[in-house]
């Protein structure tokens, strides 16, 4: 379950230049199900208009305290009573002052006195009001009240200096506010899962790959997000639409697949591979289509990085999960690979059979760790997520706590 579905939210805009962010930010948040009504302080205006982000946004702007129409729609204590989270994107360096002090002479700093619901700000400054004593004094004594400080960041700024001031991505506040509301075991962490087959180009036209449908990846992520954890889903080319809630990246080659997995690496605290990684590709690519001029062509091979062996022989790996398809000698094959790639847990699944694998609705899983084995019988790749997910859990809190 989406933890924003339905969530009756106010963004808060004021004064800064990443007010221009604040658009793509109401439409990440509806994506994920948010019920969005926008409160623009008058310097906000300034920087993004009231009728883009009531375009976006599909409701009516506020803005006005003192507004005789707006207070007979939804005044500003209705408004107040109606939000079910308040995040303020971005946050000045003068609003975060005024919420301090517990100034209301607009309608954002008055909803945020009269409001009961949880607030979040996203400060966006110059790096130098960021780091001024007193910015920072005003952040504490929010945070003791229980407000949520979301970044700032670090990077070039508008102003063109560079250092922490920046506002955080919309897509990262989207998942920072689907952490606030998470519940469940995975609460707070991140699982990193590869899907789907790749594709591995020999000219423009042409490439080798295979018939993983990535249904199995998919329906993993969504078990994932039902356990409370944040999840970055890796997918080669699939006609699949990810879950919402679900980060998906997408990617066509091992290599990409590779480069995205390392990138997201250092902060997962459980990865899954359930990509059908290709394991050779050409070593050259024709620039142009290959004629078939010769009775015979001999296309040159070589491996491609093992992106789960890479992630499990780090130093410092998350707890990881490797998928073995197999057309015969299944726990064999499965037992070693668990020892030589040095995984947590293996998954292992007969492919080449009527009904279950690859392109099909079912499956059914062996599944090996250091000590044991489990195996669940035919069912749907959803239903056998939910309970794969179940046992990784156990696993993991077993293993890393
Ligand atoms: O060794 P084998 O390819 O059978 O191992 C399968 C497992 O390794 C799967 O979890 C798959 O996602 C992963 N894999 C990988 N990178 C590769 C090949 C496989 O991550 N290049």
């Amino acid at each position: 379950m989406n933890t924003l579905t339905h969530k009756k939210m106010i963004l808060g805009i004021t004064g800064s230049i990443a007010a221009y962010k604040s658009a793509d930010l109401v439409r990440r948040l509806r994506e994920q199900g948010a019920d969005v009504r926008v409160v623009m302080t008058a310097a906000a205006t300034k920087f993004i208009t009231p009728l883009t982000l009531q375009a976006v946004s599909g409701q009516r702007v506020h803005i006005h305290l003192l507004d005789v129409h707006a207070e007979a729609a939804m005044g500003h204590i209705e408004l107040a009573r109606w939000a079910e989270v308040v995040l303020i994107a971005p946050c000045s360096a003068d609003f975060l002052a005024k919420l301090t002090y517990g100034q209301a002479d607009d309608l954002l700093s008055t909803l945020c006195l009269a409001t009961t619901a949880p607030i979040s700000v996203a400060p966006a400054m110059n790096q130098q009001m960021w780091q001024a004593p007193i910015t920072q004094e005003n952040c504490q004594r929010l945070q003791q009240r229980g407000l949520k400080i979301l970044g700032p960041t670090s990077g070039s700024q508008a102003c063109g200096e560079t250092g922490i001031g920046r506002m955080l991505d919309p897509l990262e506040l989207v998942h920072c506010l689907q952490d606030l509301f998470q519940s469940g075991p995975l609460q707070g962490k991140k699982v990193l899962i590869t899907a789907g087959p790749t594709r591995e180009d020999i000219d423009p036209v042409r490439f080798i790959s295979n018939r993983s449908s990535g249904r199995m990846g998919y329906a993993i992520a969504e078990a994932a997000l039902a356990q409370g954890a944040q999840v970055t889903l890796v997918s080669g080319p699939v006609s699949l639409s990810p879950p919402s809630g679900v980060h998906k990246v997408s990617v066509y080659s091992a290599q990409d697949m590779y480069e995205a997995v390392m990138t997201y690496i250092p902060t997962t605290d459980i990865f899954i591979a359930v990509a059908a990684v290709a394991d050779y590709r050409p070593v050259q690519q024709a620039t142009q289509k290959l004629k078939k001029n010769e009775a015979h062509l001999q296309l040159n091979l070589e491996r491609t990085p093992d992106i789960l062996a890479t992630v499990a022989n780090l130093p410092t790996p998350p707890f990881t999960v490797g998928f073995a398809a197999e057309t015969h000698h299944l726990a064999d094959y499965a037992h070693s690979k668990l020892k030589h790639k040095k995984l947590d847990m293996i998954v292992a699944n007969l492919v080449g059979i009527e009904g279950i694998g690859f392109e099909s609705e079912d499956n059914a899983l062996s599944i090996f760790w250091n000590g044991g084995s489990i195996e669940l019988p035919r069912k749907s790749k959803k239903e056998l997520a939910n309970q794969l997910l179940e046992i990784i859990i156990e696993r993991f809190l077993r293993v890393c706590s």
